[in-house]
């Protein structure tokens, strides 16, 4: 395939006289955004030790799990398969391509088990496998050496999802794609970064796995702006981190009150931003809460009774606790 080729793509200099894009002259958002994003790869390569030819940057993840169908599907041909209950997203952009998502069942822990997966090992037209980890909208992290056999014993593409990797302190399968050549690692802006709102998302892979992404994606995917608000992010990492640990902190404090709650059944532990919760009836708790102008994601449909909760700031969270204290059953 022969990508779109930018009036750019023959002149590199910064300087001159650019009459080839048809851009407006006036003005200082006149011109096209760098369609590879050269200076934000570079500064992303050195903070994760990963080359710049191993890096693509989406328009937010979602736009990564959209090229994965894309580039590795043949529409109303192939199949992927996911473990549910997952991200929404997979399914919307699976159908959105009309490919046949295969959704395997998580067991009661939400672990990956690995037996429920082989029977579609050898079918041929399984082309992507999807896996969450940490999970939306469970929370949990799945077994490594699972992983491990699940990329190594499949011989087509493993997007791993790990939008929610830096909650966990522990390291990302993004640090061994030399070993994974059918692996993308894909994670996200938008969560620990805290930068949603810019919708920008990376995939880590082989260069010839990046070179697909780079001849499918719409040229100027990011805007120049979005680039340069990442950019300064990069120079906070300290601030970030710090921010990253309130989370955590307050992720586990406010799991042990909900354990204390009467209306609270059981409390997932969580390695993301969030904590999924069984309560009395999630549909009436949902309402509530919605009363008290606390939204939480109702999740009652794909895991029963369960919510899934934001962890907000201090007096967010205190807030959330109270309303469900003040419950009566
Ligand atoms: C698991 C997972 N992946 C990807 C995304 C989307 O991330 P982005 O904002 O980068 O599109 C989300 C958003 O909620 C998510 O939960």
């Amino acid at each position: 395939m022969t990508p779109y080729s930018c009036a750019r793509d023959d002149y590199k200099g910064k300087e001159g006289v650019f009459l080839d894009a048809n851009e407006n002259p006036y003005g200082n958002l006149n011109r096209y955004p760098d369609p590879y994003q050269c200076e934000l790869k570079s500064a992303i390569s050195k903070m994760k030790g990963i080359p710049v030819d191993k890096i693509f940057l989406g328009n937010g993840s979602d736009e990564i799990i959209d090229l994965c169908f894309r580039i590795f599907c043949t529409p109303g041909v192939d199949k992927a398969l996911t473990f549910i209950p997952t991200y929404g997203m997979y399914q919307v952009s699976a159908a959105a391509n009309d490919i046949d998502l295969i959704k395997v069942a998580l067991d009661e822990e939400f672990n990956i088990r690995y037996s429920d997966f082989q029977p579609w090992s050898d079918d041929r037209n399984l082309k992507l496998i999807i896996v969450c980890s940490p999970n939306n909208p469970t929370g949990n992290m799945q077994n490594r050496s699972v992983l491990d056999k699940l990329i190594t014993g499949f011989r087509g593409i493993v997007l791993l999802d790990e939008a929610y990797n830096d909650f966990t302190g522990e390291p990302s399968f993004s640090e061994n794609i030399d070993k994974y050549p059918n692996l993308i690692v894909m994670q996200t802006f938008s969560k620990a970064w805290a930068m949603a709102s810019l919708r920008v998302g990376m995939a880590f892979a082989s260069p010839s796995i990046i070179q697909y992404f780079n001849k499918m994606k719409p040229p100027y995917n990011i805007s120049t702006i979005n680039q340069k608000c990442v950019l300064k992010k990069l120079t906070s990492q300290i601030a970030v981190r710090k921010r990253i640990n309130t989370i955590v902190a307050e992720r586990e404090r406010i799991s042990a009150e909900l354990k204390k709650i009467p209306v609270v059944m059981n409390v997932y532990k969580s390695d993301a931003n969030f904590i999924l919760v069984r309560t009395v009836n999630a549909d009436d708790i949902y309402n509530y809460l919605v009363s008290c102008e606390i939204i939480v994601r109702n999740r009652n449909s794909v895991i029963k009774d369960c919510l899934r909760i934001t962890v907000g700031t201090r007096s967010e969270n205190n807030r959330m606790l109270n309303a469900l204290k003040s419950i009566r059953i």
